[in-house]
């Protein structure tokens, strides 16, 4: 068992409705019960159209919430179907997640993501920026040039190093039940951490998540792997008892 903050960080994607609202407060009622609130954070990064209301109605501010994504733009603009960070940051969100492989599968390139990187950290949301490689790049033995590439055009030095959490999402092990074996997850944890210290001249290591198929019965692979920091869980957040059952097994 580390004492090492870990983050455990859900990402509903396109799912939840008011009734929703019973996921958060049950996932609130354990921590509040069983955590220790000094080791364990939890976030949950829910579409913006429930922001609001769930920050409303919780009681404790135990679990942060996060948006999934937002416009590049900072400020109000004729962009149809669009929000921008200040307006999530106004809803109560502490948190985005950007550049994520669905969003990025439809056309964010790097350089827009960098833009929208600027643009939370202006509206003063802590970034949680997804890399990963793809099947393709994986199996072609691209993925740490891939990395590299992510990492050093969407971050710049000049940006709040001290707000931007990276996700290391593999991209083939996103909803497919496949994660990858010890040795390679650590090798490329670390060799992350080593980029970014390196690329930007910093001596404070980036936090570091890993997300893809994580869940109840897989996270106990991940205990030992002390390098992680903490978990972006894409379908099983979408259920209490699920996500509660991650952070359990995950200290068993
Ligand atoms: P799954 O946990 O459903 O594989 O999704 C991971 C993810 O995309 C989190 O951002």
């Amino acid at each position: 068992m580390t004492n090492k903050l870990k983050y455990f960080v859900g990402n509903w994607k396109m799912f939840g409705d008011f009734t929703s609202f019973k996921i958060i407060n049950k996932i609130s009622n354990y921590f509040i019960r069983n955590l220790n609130t000094n080791n364990i954070k939890v976030i949950l990064c829910v579409p913006n159209t429930l922001i609001y209301f769930f920050k409303q109605k919780m009681k404790s501010q135990t679990i942060s919430l996060g948006a999934q994504n937002c416009h590049h733009y900072q400020d109000y603009g004729p962009f149809t179907g669009n929000v921008n960070a200040k307006m999530l940051k106004n809803s109560g969100a502490n948190y985005i997640i950007l550049g994520h492989s669905e969003n990025r599968a439809i056309g964010e390139s790097n350089k827009l993501i960098k833009i929208k990187i600027d643009s939370a950290l202006k509206s003063n949301l802590t970034v949680i920026l997804c890399i990963g490689e793809t099947l393709k790049e994986k199996r072609s033995k691209k993925t740490f040039r891939v990395l590299k590439k992510q990492i050093t055009s969407c971050i710049s030095k000049n940006q709040n190093l001290s707000k931007i959490i990276i996700a290391y999402e593999p991209v083939w092990s996103i909803g497919s039940n496949k994660i990858l074996k010890s040795e390679e997850l650590k090798k490329i944890i670390h060799y992350i951490k080593f980029q970014y210290v390196k690329t930007f001249r910093t001596k404070k290591q980036p936090l570091v998540l890993y997300g893809g198929s994580v869940n109840e019965k897989n996270i106990k692979f991940f205990s030992p792997i002390s390098e992680i920091d903490g978990f972006l869980i894409g379908g099983a957040s979408q259920s209490a008892k699920k996500f509660i059952a991650i952070i359990k097994n995950y200290y068993k």
